[in-house]
């Protein structure tokens, strides 16, 4: 057994869709990068891991007609959200999830969804994710990376005692300009550190694409379509082959 879960958006299961109205243009640029990442082949069949209140997935219907077959989401208000977007969602963790669609084509944790599971029950769990997966499959993931100027306020807001003031005045152009109310992840590391664990898993054939360049204060003002790489993004995603 693992680390109990501690439910972060506990009666809060609005705050990701009023984010999403209050900074459209960075949703804009996260739709697109994801949107990037999931057809570098046809997606096939869609489990997403940790879906939240639905909103990318609802977006990548409307949009592009790309549907998600099953959704994971162990918050009950984040996926009551879900749900009422008319998603098939179950409430569990990643790491108690029984996979019972397998094989998926496509596995997907968007908006760092990973970065809520321990550090040491995130091998295992990739690793079950691999095996839940069709030959060909992908394993996509979305991130603030932890070295990005994002990552590092927000990573540096968790840890250290940091003036309000001087945080707010970075952090408001951001999807972040709430942080009295909007959850973040707990388990920040370098995209290196994921490309090591994901080749020790088997994962192989790793590829890149990155969004919103932009320094913080800047980030809300400009939508910005996906570019190969991960060294400069404040929103990465990686696609790892099975
Ligand atoms: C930042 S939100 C992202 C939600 C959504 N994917 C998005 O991009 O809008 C992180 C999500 O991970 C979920 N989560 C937390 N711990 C998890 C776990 N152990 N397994 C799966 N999902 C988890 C949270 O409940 C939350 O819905």
């Amino acid at each position: 057994m693992g680390e109990p879960f501690i439910d972060r958006y506990q009666d809060n299961g609005r705050i990701l869709d009023e984010t999403w109205q209050a900074r459209p243009n960075i949703y804009e640029s996260r739709l697109r990068l994801l949107h990037r990442a999931l057809t570098t082949k046809e997606p096939g069949k869609i489990l997403s891991i940790g879906i939240g209140s639905g909103i990318f997935e609802t977006l990548l219907s409307e949009r592009y007609g790309i549907t998600v077959a099953e959704a994971v989401e162990p918050s009950a208000s984040l996926g009551a959200e879900a749900k009422a977007k008319g998603i098939n969602v179950v409430q569990s963790t990643a790491q108690e999830y029984d996979y019972a669609g397998a094989p998926y084509d496509t596995i997907v944790y968007n908006g760092s969804s990973f970065g809520f599971i321990p550090d040491d029950e995130i091998e295992a769990t990739f690793s079950r994710n691999r095996e839940a997966l069709a030959d060909g499959g992908r394993l996509v993931l979305t991130d603030v990376p932890e070295e990005s100027a994002l990552g590092i306020l927000l990573q540096f807001a968790q840890k250290y005692e940091i003036n309000r003031n001087d945080l707010d005045d970075l952090l408001v152009g951001t999807t972040f300009f709430n942080l009295d109310t909007h959850a973040y992840k707990p388990n920040w590391h370098p995209i290196t550190w994921y490309v090591a664990l994901l080749e020790r898993i088997g994962y192989h054939d790793l590829r890149f694409f990155q969004t919103v360049l932009s320094n913080p204060p800047y980030q809300k003002d400009t939508v910005e379509d996906p570019i190969e790489g991960y060294t400069k993004g404040n929103y990465v995603a990686i696609v790892a082959e099975r």
